[in-house]
């Protein structure tokens, strides 16, 4: 038996403490914890279409309040993950890594073979997250965020999924 969507966002939010999938009227606590992290948030448009069937909005809630997100979308056997971002105050206590691996978890029940994602290339923090969970350089994209008046590149991250999957 086949499971949907809404069964598999179910099974990753019991396996993991304080995570659980989001939806629309959390979206003006996601937009705070975004304007916190980025210096070129994501609208609220783009946050309303993220909550598509494709798309995978797990969060992660520390004394009650949304610590952070990871948005993940699924397109034919390729996850691409979009967003994680953690609230300043909660960072450095593993629950991006908590939320990363959720995010995995999602991907892998989906039946995706490997995920890919774009960080600055001045990110190290993320990027040694990225690395730490298996995640390799594969490119890059020149120029591809917005810098003040200049643009930085990005780095092409995959992680490729073998018979068994991520860590748990
Ligand atoms: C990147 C981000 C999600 C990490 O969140 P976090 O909750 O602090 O991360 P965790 O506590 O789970 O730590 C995971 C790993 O990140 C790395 N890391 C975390 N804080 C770090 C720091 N201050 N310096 C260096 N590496 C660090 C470490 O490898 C750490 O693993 P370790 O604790 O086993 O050494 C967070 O800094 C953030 O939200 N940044 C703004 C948004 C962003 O850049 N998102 C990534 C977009 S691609």
């Amino acid at each position: 038996m086949s499971s949907g969507p809404h069964d598999i966002l179910h099974r990753v939010v019991e396996m993991g403490q304080g995570l659980r999938a989001l939806a629309e009227p959390d979206i003006p606590e996601i937009l705070e914890i975004e304007r916190l992290g980025y210096s070129h948030p994501w609208s609220e448009g783009v946050f309303r279409d993220s909550f598509r069937s494709e798309y995978t909005v797990l969060g992660v809630e520390q004394c009650g309040q949304m610590a952070g997100y990871g948005v993940l979308a699924a397109l034919y056997d390729e996850a691409h993950l979009l967003n994680l971002c953690l609230r300043p105050a909660s960072r450095g206590r593993g629950l991006a890594r908590q939320l990363l691996r959720a995010l995995l978890r999602a991907a892998v029940m989906q039946g995706m073979h490997r995920v890919v994602l774009e960080v600055r290339a001045s990110n190290h923090v993320a990027r040694k997250l990225y690395e730490s969970e298996g995640f390799a350089v594969v490119g890059e994209r020149p120029g591809y965020y917005p810098d003040g008046a200049t643009r930085e590149d990005a780095l092409v991250m995959i992680l490729e999924f073998g018979a068994t999957g991520p860590d748990p």
